[in-house]
């Protein structure tokens, strides 16, 4: 039989085992919303209870761009965080720099080629190491209605097909209300786009055009329409959209000031923080013509090499963290994705959530599971950033012809 007080010296001991072995983790990332923080909030619960220090590194800026600037000069001046909201291609590029861990030991203690779904795990890996830790499955071809306002304006379901879409905006803004809630920030922008183009040309051309970059996709009749139905989105919003944050578009639809926001499942995370329930409050639809497909945004955090044993212990238990059932539980259900390990029970989750679930699985087996261009999953960030930049000017700039954009998107696509 133990006594107590060889019983207290055992605590004692695994106390000091593990006090010993804490270390400090400095996680770079951009989630600074309502719903975001209080998401991120429960990693850092996570790691304080396994008694590491978490040193918050928050750049704000939705999209992320901010955040990589930071990171990149961070990185240059030799003093990395220890992990970092880093996605898609651009893990690969930050391997091939030769700066990021080998986080194989705790991927091969925690099963994760088991957890993930195959084409997860290999972009988290480089030359079949890995390198990063996913969170979750963002679905970003949503757009949220509120009830109340489609009552009030007499609109009757949510519209599938953009016909339907300007019929109904009409009728919203007849009504007194803004149609669109836009952020006119350049990311904002092209995630409305590339909804649009998925909408009017179908999954086989978003593929073509935003993902292949084949130049006769993107200067074809099916890019002219998609572009000049991007404009007349346009129409439904706002004067002052103009650099106004997501989450604060998000917003105008939780407080009845408008209908429509085309956004990905983080704005979710803003009606979960502000208490609204999907089906009462507010609707998640697909955007119009792209209920049969599915465009995804995997967030992830590569982990960059540390020096310090202390350091690079909290680093693991971090990535063990990320991938632990209990946190894709909890950090999802706040951040409006979906869990990326496999067979997690959604038994808590919310009727969108498990919506995109189905969905996910559905447009896997049609093919028509298709990266998000704008959230950095598909091509090449120099392109990515041009195409942006393109996509952007033609919204702004209503002078510009639909040819002129055709021509200037299919230019910036070449960029390496
Ligand atoms: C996305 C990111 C999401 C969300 C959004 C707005 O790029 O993947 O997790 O945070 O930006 O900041």
């Amino acid at each position: 039989m133990v006594t107590l007080s060889q019983w207290a010296s055992a605590v004692v001991c695994v106390v000091a085992v593990s006090t010993a072995m804490a270390g400090e983790v400095e996680v770079l990332h951009w989630w600074t919303s309502g719903g975001e923080a209080r998401s991120v909030g429960e990693l850092k619960k996570i790691m304080q209870r396994k008694g590491h220090t978490w040193k918050d590194f928050a750049v704000t800026g939705g999209g992320g761009d901010n955040a990589m600037t930071v990171l990149k000069s961070r990185v240059m001046a030799g003093n990395p965080p220890a992990a970092a909201q880093i996605k898609g291609p651009a893990i690969q590029a930050w391997a091939s720099e030769g700066v990021l861990a080998n986080l194989d030991a705790t991927a091969r203690a925690e099963k994760w080629d088991r957890l993930l779904p195959k084409a997860v795990a290999d972009s988290m890996k480089y030359k079949g190491r890995y390198v990063a830790a996913p969170v979750n499955v963002h679905r970003v071809n949503w757009m949220w209605v509120n009830v109340a306002v489609l009552k009030q304006a007499g609109v009757t379901g949510v519209p599938k097909t953009w016909e339907a879409f300007f019929a109904d905006a009409e009728k919203i803004r007849k009504a007194g209300f803004i149609p669109v809630a836009h952020g006119g920030q350049d990311w904002q922008d092209f995630t409305t786009f590339e909804s649009v183009v998925l909408g009017v040309g179908g999954a086989r051309f978003y593929q073509d055009a935003l993902v292949k970059l084949d130049p006769k996709a993107l200067t074809s009749q099916t890019m002219a329409q998609a572009l000049a139905t991007f404009r007349k989105v346009k129409r439904y919003t706002d004067a002052a959209s103009l650099g106004r944050d997501w989450n604060l578009a998000t917003a105008m639809v939780i407080q009845e000031k408008s209908a429509f926001q085309f956004m990905g499942d983080w704005a979710k995370g803003e009606f979960t923080a502000a208490g609204k329930v999907p089906g009462k409050h507010y609707l998640c639809a697909a955007a119009p013509g792209t209920g049969n497909a599915y465009t995804f945004n995997v967030d992830s955090f590569a982990m960059f090499k540390l020096k310090d044993a202390k350091a690079q212990k909290a680093q693991s238990d971090l990535a063990a963290a990320i991938m632990g059932a209990e946190f894709q539980e909890v950090f999802n259900l706040n951040k409006g994705s979906i869990p990326v390990r496999l067979a997690m029970d959604m038994a808590k989750f919310d009727d969108c959530a498990k919506l995109s679930s189905q969905d996910f699985m559905a447009a896997s087996k049609a093919g028509s599971l298709l990266p998000s261009v704008a959230h950095g999953m598909a091509i090449r960030p120099a392109a990515e950033i041009a195409i942006r930049a393109a996509v952007s000017q033609f919204w702004n700039d209503d002078t510009l012809r639909v040819a002129d954009g055709l021509t200037r998107i299919a230019q910036a696509a070449e960029v390496r």
